[in-house]
């Protein structure tokens, strides 16, 4: 990929974040169990810090990071978003689906052919997303907002 073609697709994930941080805090505002609350507020700190990540590489390489997401919302398609009329286990589900997003976007871009440095950056993004839809699907499969003082 020439340096142009790199910016594009960094960009791209840069978004990606910008409309998880967005999800997440979406999720926070449903969710009342603080337990998850707490654990959902540091998946989406973990979006910040690849925000931040990718676009100190694309400043590196002479591109503009993308900013926050517009006034309308998603700009991803496949975004789900957590709405008002959702309780916790609703807003759970909404983050699972966007996580699967997440987790596809990482795995899509790791197939490109990235400069070392960069495509060491990208799994441990990666290794980030797996690590939150796998807790997510365990608390569904758990049910564990029903859990009296849901400790998780
Ligand atoms: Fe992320
Ligand atoms: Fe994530």
């Amino acid at each position: 990929m020439d340096p142009s073609q790199i910016i594009e697709k960094l960009n791209d994930l840069i978004q990606l974040d910008h409309d998880a941080v967005g999800a997440y805090q979406a999720a926070i505002d449903r969710i009342d169990v603080e337990s998850i609350r707490a654990r959902l507020g540091e998946f989406q700190n973990d979006h910040r810090r690849h925000i931040v990540d990718l676009s100190e590489q694309v400043r590196r390489l002479g591109g503009t990071p993308k900013e926050r997401p517009d006034a309308k919302g998603f700009v991803l398609k496949g975004f789900t978003a957590v709405t008002s009329m959702m309780g916790n286990e609703a807003a759970l589900r909404a983050m699972q689906g966007n996580e699967k997003l997440t987790n596809s976007s990482y795995g899509n871009a790791l197939r490109e052919n990235w400069p070392e440095p960069i495509r060491n950056l990208l799994e441990r993004n990666f290794r980030d997303e797996q690590r939150h839809l796998a807790w997510i699907e365990d608390a569904l499969r758990n049910r564990i907002w029903e859990q009296t003082g849901a400790h998780v």
